[in-house]
């Protein structure tokens, strides 16, 4: 249902490349399918001394791939302030103050308010603190804080960030973004699992063999070896993406659809991950750096030799790993995970792997499972988006041979047109309160808790990394873990395509 939702936006970080790259075509889409109308304002903050009409200027260029009439662009614009900003200088949210409760008058908007934190992570505590004591946050409308990765660089930090938070919002005015929660496959688990019973039924130890996702890159570090130094990719997608992946495959189903319903399982779930020694990490996690490597006669540069990476730099740029959960529906169930940078293309992909029949009594030795593929139901998250089942059927003619089939559901163009992308998903969502597809501070504590300890035993060991060719699917580390307990990734661009 189209409402007209009134909110002041002030974001912090307003001259970002987050910003114009995301934050205001998504603001634009919501502005153009009427969520936002005439009740809504937006101030952007940040140091650079820029005037109103130059962040208008700055509004219409990120808005240059809409179709969309040059007039509804600019009256857009037009809801748009700056205010150069140094957000440790409690005169400056006066100034703020001031205009916000200005705009607030000027556009009806009910006090309501939605800070967003799109700048640097070290500043996010300072703004929290500025706002509680400078008394930004509204008595009669909604304040919400709507914050970015990296949310702290492990638990320590995570945790002294979330006090920081907590002393001006309450737990459920915190909307921390993973955007992969805003991805329409990913949405789409929860109706796979808890809208089919067929999975329902299947869900779980006895039918499932492995579980396997893949977030693969093809772009490298790109300019942000800065962050990505400091990061690598077990902070940047293991952390955040992947652990909340894994807790819509495999939490158990909510009470409810509420946030606070799935926010508990999947700390839950979180909880019941098992933790590793040392020694297990070694065998269960495999890191690596995208290396120099030929393609077609040209030299393309390594990790290493990226700019502003240290030449002798240990950060990986891949991570894959065996993530075991010790509950009652899992154990036993390898989680195969991996992301990796430079890799063979851009997809995101999750595979069930089911286990196979006992018996094959279509081979001369009925125990000969090699003839036998496994069945395996496929979500396709990006940039194909849909899911197919592969399952076994007789190939056509003479003789009686196994050959796999797949009924497959591809959402097509004109469907994914109407997909809202991430960011205008959850910014509604959290302009509605709802806060299903954030991520809760107990569940984000418990998975810094996983990616510390594995964090830890890498950087107590020195061993150079092993490195991989760009446009591989990463070391044959990776291969090897799966292969270790008789699997084999499902996908693998190296050799389909
Ligand atoms: C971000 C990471 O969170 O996710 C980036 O910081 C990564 O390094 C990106 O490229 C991947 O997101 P997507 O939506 O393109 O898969």
């Amino acid at each position: 249902m189209r409402t007209d939702l009134a909110a002041l936006f002030i974001i912090f970080g307003g001259s970002g490349d987050l910003a114009q790259r995301k934050l205001y075509p998504a603001l634009f889409n919501l502005y153009q399918k009427g969520y936002l109308k005439e009740h809504f304002a937006v101030i952007g903050t940040a140091r650079r001394p820029w005037s109103d009409e130059h962040y208008h200027e700055i509004i219409m260029t990120s808005l240059a791939g809409f179709e969309a009439d040059e007039t509804v662009k600019k009256t857009f614009a037009s809801h748009f302030y700056y205010q150069s900003h140094d957000v440790t200088d409690a005169q400056h949210y006066e100034t703020l103050k001031q205009l916000a409760a200005k705009l607030d008058d000027q556009y009806q908007l009910q006090q309501n308010r939605i800070y967003y934190m799109a700048m640097s992570p070290r500043f996010f505590g300072t703004i929290a603190s500025h706002l509680g004591s400078e008394a930004l946050l509204t008595a009669d409308g909604f304040n919400r804080l709507i914050i970015e990765k990296p949310f702290g660089r492990d638990y320590d930090s995570a945790k002294i960030l979330n006090d920081e938070l907590t002393q001006t919002f309450e737990e459920d005015q915190i909307y921390r973004i993973d955007h992969y929660l805003g991805k329409e496959m990913i949405q789409n688990i929860m109706a796979l699992r808890f809208g089919n019973g067929l999975l329902g039924a299947v869900w779980n130890k006895q039918f499932i063999d492995n579980v396997q996702i893949t977030l693969a890159e093809s772009v490298g570090v790109e300019d942000r070896a800065g962050y990505y130094e400091t990061s690598g990719a077990l902070r940047d997608m293991m952390q955040n993406h992947i652990m909340q992946v894994i807790g819509m495959l495999a939490m158990e189903m909510p009470v409810s659809f509420s946030a606070e319903d799935v926010q508990r399982e999947k700390t839950r779930l979180f909880k019941s991950i098992q933790p590793y020694t040392p020694a297990e990490i070694k065998t269960n996690f495999v890191r690596a750096q995208y290396g120099e490597t030929p393609v077609e006669g040209q030299t393309q540069p390594g990790y290493r030799q990226e700019t502003n990476v240290a030449p002798a730099s240990q950060t990986e740029t891949f991570v894959a790993g065996k993530v075991l959960i010790d509950n009652e529906r899992w154990c036993g169930v390898p989680f195969y995970v991996r992301t990796g940078k430079r890799l063979a293309r851009k997809e995101t992909q999750i595979n069930i792997v089911f286990k196979k029949t006992g018996v094959n009594i279509f081979a001369p030795d009925k125990n000969d499972q090699s003839a036998v593929a496994p069945d395996v139901l496929t979500i396709f998250v990006e940039p194909e988006q849909g899911f197919a089942l592969t399952l076994n059927g007789k190939k056509v003619g003479q003789g009686f041979e196994l050959v796999s089939g797949q009924l497959a559901y591809q959402y097509n163009q004109q469907m994914l047109a109407d997909s809202p992308e991430a960011y205008e998903r959850l910014i509604l969502e959290a302009l509605n309160g709802d806060g299903t597809n954030f991520t809760h501070w107990r569940e984000l504590a418990a998975s810094w808790q996983f990616v510390d300890a594995i964090r830890k035993v890498w950087d107590a060991d020195q061993t150079a990394l092993p490195t991989y060719p760009i446009g591989s699917m990463g070391p044959k580390e990776a291969t090897e873990l799966v292969q270790s307990t008789g699997a084999e990734w499902i996908f693998d661009p190296t050799q389909s395509k």
